[in-house]
């Protein structure tokens, strides 16, 4: 079966982006002159898939409304004959595609977030985007590369970027079957940030994943942890017992937005790609000491 659905867990406070994600989502701020979820819906697109699935908060309905059409905008724009920004804001959601909005109620963690899509996704595989982290792998999607994976494998593909040491307690990590592998690779184990002294490797689970149907029944097995959470990576160990999950090695540069330099960066990089801004944004960086 086609992977066409995709996951998008939106409803955290955000809290290393505090104070502006006080009262802005912060997958609502911007990069450029997107919201960096924008980012995160084109590759999903790109990459073939035709249902998003934000998974809401209450709190969080600015993200919602940037997904749905605004009649009295439109109106506006094309009274004022200012047709290109028009397209523009038109083809955020192109018309094959459907963005639809579940709630999670409470906090319960990333591994809850993803059991709540659950009868909107039904029986199918699909894909978890996690929207803090933006991708940019230049001419290459790696979604839709993970996806044609899963459809030739028939087995769940995870994301997997080495990170330095001191950063492996941040992230869940992977034991791989073949260590060094630079391609797909069978997953051996998983643990969710574990301390440096105890990780099996350094190789980071970064936010993009492709599952069977079959995680949903581990996730509602899994207990939380000691911080309260129901982890998505525990229930990718006890899938692991029963079906393969292969580890797909980033190709390109992950920008995490959830961080204050994380964000910084994915500001400079994707501004300094646009032609009308380049030149002078580093003319002035190098006035910066
Ligand atoms: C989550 C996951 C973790 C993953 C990380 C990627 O953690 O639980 O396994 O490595 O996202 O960003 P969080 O950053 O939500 O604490």
């Amino acid at each position: 079966m086609k992977v066409k659905k995709a996951i998008l867990p939106v409803a955290g406070f955000g809290t290393r982006l505090l104070p502006a994600s006080k009262s802005i989502p912060k997958e609502m701020i911007t990069v450029v002159d997107r919201p960096a979820i924008d980012y995160v819906v084109q590759e999903a697109i790109e990459a073939g898939i035709d249902t998003i699935v934000l998974v809401n908060h209450p709190a969080k309905q600015a993200i919602e409304n940037y997904f749905d059409r605004n009649a009295e905008l439109e109106n506006l724009l094309e009274k004022k004959k200012k047709n290109k920004i028009l397209d523009e804001i038109r083809a955020i959601v192109p018309d094959h595609v459907t963005v639809v909005a579940v709630r999670q109620p409470e906090p319960l963690g990333l591994g809850h977030a993803v059991l709540c899509a659950e009868k909107v996704i039904g029986n199918e595989p699909f894909a978890v985007l996690l929207p803090d982290v933006l991708v940019d792998s230049a001419d290459q999607n790696n979604l839709a590369q993970m996806i044609a994976q899963f459809e030739q494998n028939q087995a769940s593909q995870i994301m997997v970027e080495d990170v330095a040491p001191e950063r492996v307690d941040q992230y869940g990590i992977v034991k791989l079957e073949k260590q060094g592998e630079e391609n797909t690779t069978n997953i051996l184990g998983l643990v969710e940030k574990p301390a440096v002294s105890e990780a099996p490797s350094t190789l980071a689970v970064v936010g993009r994943y492709v599952f069977t149907p079959e995680i949903f029944n581990y996730l509602k097995e899994t207990q939380a942890d000691k911080s309260g959470e129901i982890q998505l990576t525990d229930a990718m160990a006890k899938l692991l017992g029963v079906q393969n999950i292969q580890a797909f090695t980033l190709h390109g540069q992950t920008y995490d937005c959830g961080s204050k330099i994380g964000y910084l960066k994915a500001i400079l990089h994707y501004a300094t790609q646009r032609n009308e801004l380049k030149d002078e944004l580093l003319e002035f960086i190098k006035t910066l000491n």
